[in-house]
This record gives C-alpha cells, sequence and structure tokens, in this order.
C-alpha cells in the first residue's frame, strides 16, 4: 500500500492536536484512505521543549531545509501561524511540489491570492478549513456542497473568544472587563486579546468567507472591524427587555451595489438561530437561493476540533495523491465584486443615551433624525438619574451614512449630555 509522508511545521496548540488526531486515526486510515499516512518530520524552534509532547523525539527537527529538501514528503501541514516565515514556507513548499494545508486566517485574509495562485501553477493542493471557525466545516460547504447556488449571505458568530465574553455579560450581568477577565482564566482569552476583542480574528474569518461566497476576493483590509469594548451589561439587559440579544457578528451580504463585509455587534431577535449559540461556540449562517437557510454549528476552536478540520483536509489530499487529481479546487474567485464602505450599508440602530430631562427634548432629537432622513421605529424613557433621563431610540432601516451625520448634530447639543451606546440592529 503506498504511504505518504506528511510534515507538520509547529507544535503549539493546534500542532499537538493534529500529532493526537493522526495518531488516534491511525489503525484506520488504510481503511478509510487506501493509502498510509505517516508523519515524517515535525519543525519546531525548540527541540528540548517539544521532545516531551511527542513519542519519538527524532521527528523533530529545527531546520526548515530538513523538510523542503525531502522529495519524499508530499504534504506539509503548516500551523505556526503569523505572516512570516509561515508564507514563504508554504510558497517554497508548493513550489517543491507538496500539497498544503494550513489553519492560518492572518495569513489568508491578507495574502490568500498569492498562495492559491501558486498551487494552481503547480497543481498541488492548497486547503485551509481550520482556517474559519476552528471544528465547524464551513470552507468545503461554500466552495462545494452549496456551489449550486447563488449565495446571498453569510453570517456568523466565529470568535469564541468575544462569544463567551458576551454571554457571560449576558447570563451573570458581568461587565465586560470581568467577562475578559474569566476568559483570560479560563484560556479562552490570548494573554494579548486584541484581535479578538477588536473583531480583527473575525473580520479576518469573514474575509475569507466572503471571498469564497461571492466568488470575488475580499481581504481583511476591505473588512468593516467593531469590537464589543464598549458594550455594557446595560446594553444586554435593556437588548434581553426588547427581545433581542447582543452578539458579535461577522457579516458577508451580496447586494446589487457590491459586497458588505463587517464585524461588529448587534442586537438580534432571541428567536434567531444565532442568537443561542452561547459560551465559546461559534456557528455561521448561509443563505442560497437553492438551499434557502442553513446554519453550521460547533466548537470554532481549540486543540482537537482545529485538529479534526486540518485532519480533514490531509485525508482529502491524500485521496487526491491516490488518484493523481491533485489541485482540482483551486481558487473560486472569478468575479471582480466592489465592496461597500460601512457608511454605505444599510441597518437599523439602537442608540442610548443620556439628556437633560426638560420638555422639548424628544421634539429636539426627533426634529434632527427627521432631518436626515431617519425615521424613527421606537423611542423610549428609560431610567431617571438625577436631572437627567435615559433614552433609547431604535430606528428604521436607514444608510449609515445619513444616521451618522445625525448622530453628530445629537452630540453637538448641550441638551444631550452623553451618547453611552450606538449598536446596529438586525
Ligand atoms: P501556538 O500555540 O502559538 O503554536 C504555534 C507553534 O508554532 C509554537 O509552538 C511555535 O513555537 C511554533 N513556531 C512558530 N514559528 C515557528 C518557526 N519559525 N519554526 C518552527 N516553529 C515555529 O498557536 P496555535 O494556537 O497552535 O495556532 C496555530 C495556527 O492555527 C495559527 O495560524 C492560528 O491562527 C490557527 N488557528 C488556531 C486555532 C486555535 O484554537 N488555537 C483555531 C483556528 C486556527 P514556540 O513554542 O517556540 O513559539
Ligand atoms: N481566538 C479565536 C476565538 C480562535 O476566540 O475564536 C482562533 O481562531
Amino acid at each position: 500500500m503506498k504511504k505518504i509522508q506528511i510534515a507538520l511545521l509547529g507544535l503549539g496548540t493546534v500542532g499537538t492536536g493534529v500529532y493526537e488526531v493522526l495518531r488516534r486515526q491511525k489503525e484506520e486510515i488504510p481503511y478509510k484512505l487506501g493509502v498510509e499516512l505517516e508523519l515524517k518530520k515535525i519543525l519546531v524552534r525548540n527541540l528540548e521543549k517539544a521532545a516531551s509532547k511527542v513519542d519519538d523525539p527524532s521527528l523533530l527537527t529545527n531546520e526548515w531545509q530538513d523538510i523542503i529538501q525531502d522529495e519524499s514528503i508530499e504534504i506539509v501541514i503548516e500551523v505556526m501561524g503569523g505572516m512570516e516565515p509561515a508564507r514563504t514556507y508554504i510558497l517554497e513548499a508548493l513550489r517543491a511540489g507538496k500539497n498544503v494545508v494550513t489553519a492560518n486566517k492572518d495569513l489568508i485574509a491578507a495574502g490568500g491570492k498569492e498562495l492559491l495562485d501558486e498551487a494552481a501553477r503547480e497543481k498541488k493542493d492548497f486547503l485551509f478549513e481550520a482556517a474559519v471557525a476552528g471544528g465547524i466545516p464551513i470552507i468545503r460547504p461554500l466552495k462545494q456542497c452549496l456551489a449550486g447556488n447563488h449565495l446571498t449571505e453569510v453570517m456568523g458568530i466565529v470568535n469564541g473568544t468575544t462569544n463567551f465574553i458576551l454571554s457571560k455579560m449576558s447570563s451573570e450581568g458581568m461587565e465586560f472587563e470581568e467577562a475578559l477577565d474569566m476568559a483570560t482564566r479560563l484560556g479562552y482569552a490570548e494573554a494579548d486579546p486584541t484581535a479578538d476583542i477588536e473583531g480583527y480574528d473575525a473580520g479576518r474569518k469573514v474575509a475569507i468567507m466572503a471571498s469564497i461566497a461571492f466568488n470575488s476576493r475580499v481581504t481583511f483590509d476591505d473588512v468593516y472591524t467593531e469590537g464589543i469594548t464598549k458594550i455594557t451589561s446595560t446594553d444586554i439587559r435593556y437588548a434581553r427587555e426588547m427581545g433581542c440579544a447582543i452578539k458579535l457578528l461577522g457579516v458577508a451580504r451580496l447586494t446589487e451595489e457590491g459586497i458588505e463585509a463587517r464585524v461588529h455587534p448587534m442586537l438580534i431577535p432571541s428567536d434567531h438561530p444565532l442568537a443561542t449559540v452561547s459560551d465559546s461556540y461559534n456557528a455561521v449562517f448561509v443563505h442560497g437561493d437553492a438551499v434557502d437557510d442553513t446554519m453550521f454549528y460547533g466548537r470554532g476552536a481549540g486543540e482537537l476540533p482545529t485538529a479534526s478540520a486540518i485532519v480533514g483536509d490531509v485525508f482529502d489530499i491524500a485521496r487526491n495523491i491516490r488518484f493523481g487529481c491533485c489541485g482540482r479546487i483551486a481558487c473560486t474567485c472569478y468575479k471582480e465584486l466592489p465592496v461597500k464602505k460601512i457608511t454605505e450599508i444599510r441597518s437599523k440602530y439602537f442608540l442610548r443615551m443620556q439628556v437633560e430631562d426638560r420638555y422639548g427634548v424628544l421634539a429636539g432629537i426627533a426634529s434632527v433624525f427627521g432631518n436626515n432622513c431617519v425615521s424613527i421605529a421606537q423611542i423610549i424613557q428609560k431610567a431617571k438619574i438625577g436631572d437627567l433621563a435615559e433614552i433609547v431610540v431604535i430606528t428604521d432601516e436607514v444608510e449609515e451614512r445619513y444616521f451618522n451625520d445625525s448622530l453628530t448634530i445629537l452630540k453637538s447639543m448641550s441638551m444631550i449630555r452623553e451618547i453611552s451606546a450606538v449598536i446596529r440592529v438586525y
């Protein structure tokens, strides 16, 4: 039976998971694939530190040349993360005739085109199921299973750390900092949580999903990102009173004017399937003209869930090697659609503000909105604190630039003491 040799680059959280999943599958692989898989080399930085993580330390190397020059290695799994040397190693591996699997969303969201083009030139597979939503299958469904659709919406909770934080703020009334501390203690949030809480991690996943769903390249720079640091337990409580949950949503939508690609907190109705996705779970909601609505749910990160997606890609490549058909499914971006600016999107808005508690204030607010083409759906006076009243306004759907014009004027009015929250509404 043919034996396919594999190299693993990186033995951190995901690398260790891949090692373990390949070990668990070893006996069944020949029956599943009709070939054997052998992990031949593992690239690490520190041989001593990595030795305790593997049964056979002779697999370890800290020399890239040991892998790139080994012609028997047919599949390279990149799980080092970061831009360099990951980019260079992937390009060199493809040019050396190797197939590549990666989980590196940062690299794909910024420079996926270069890597996919190289894979196509070399007629090799370049697969990255784990780069979006960890263990949840979403890249392959978008590229293959749902290819018979015109997809118009891909929307999801694609960051586990922020979903955990918002879930704790909602279920236990915690403020953001307290919930972030808890996420850090439990190992969900990284030592530097910026990429998660500012929406950059989700933004990279949106760029990748939008490119595949709409067959047109969207990079991370095209994605509007807004994180959850300004969300308070008060906003979450008021949202709940209105029958909504607040979630950090990644939205990719195809409209007549172009692609919307954005990440921001959003009020969504409690009966929407995404509203019930809690803790560190992820979910992606996809709408296509033929399939209608579908939703994919599960573990969006972690050692074994992420490894599950990577090993699935490795199995696919092994089958392609066996039947001599690598490079079958290459880049699917054959259109060049514009990506809309955030000011061009249409949305409803939740606006919470502290205003002077006297006659004429509501009329003043209403006239600002009226003069700027913004229609008010609801206006509610919430708490009264001293001589101030807390007002919540929900608008009808409007182009964001009109809402922003109103906000600029409201901020300049002396009767409005504080704009406390602005959150988009689904
Ligand atoms: P990690 O725990 O930091 O592991 C990365 C490993 O790669 C570390 O052991 C690091 O070595 C090693 N490494 C870095 N540069 C190297 C180099 N030049 N040569 C050899 N080894 C090198 O990161 P991770 O969480 O496993 O993430 C890996 C990738 O998977 C990233 O692209 C990430 O975005 C993606 N991903 C992660 C998850 C998740 O749940 N963690 C989910 C989906 C996707 P040192 O220990 O010496 O630093
Ligand atoms: N940091 C990410 C999350 C996992 O919290 O979902 C890696 O994509």
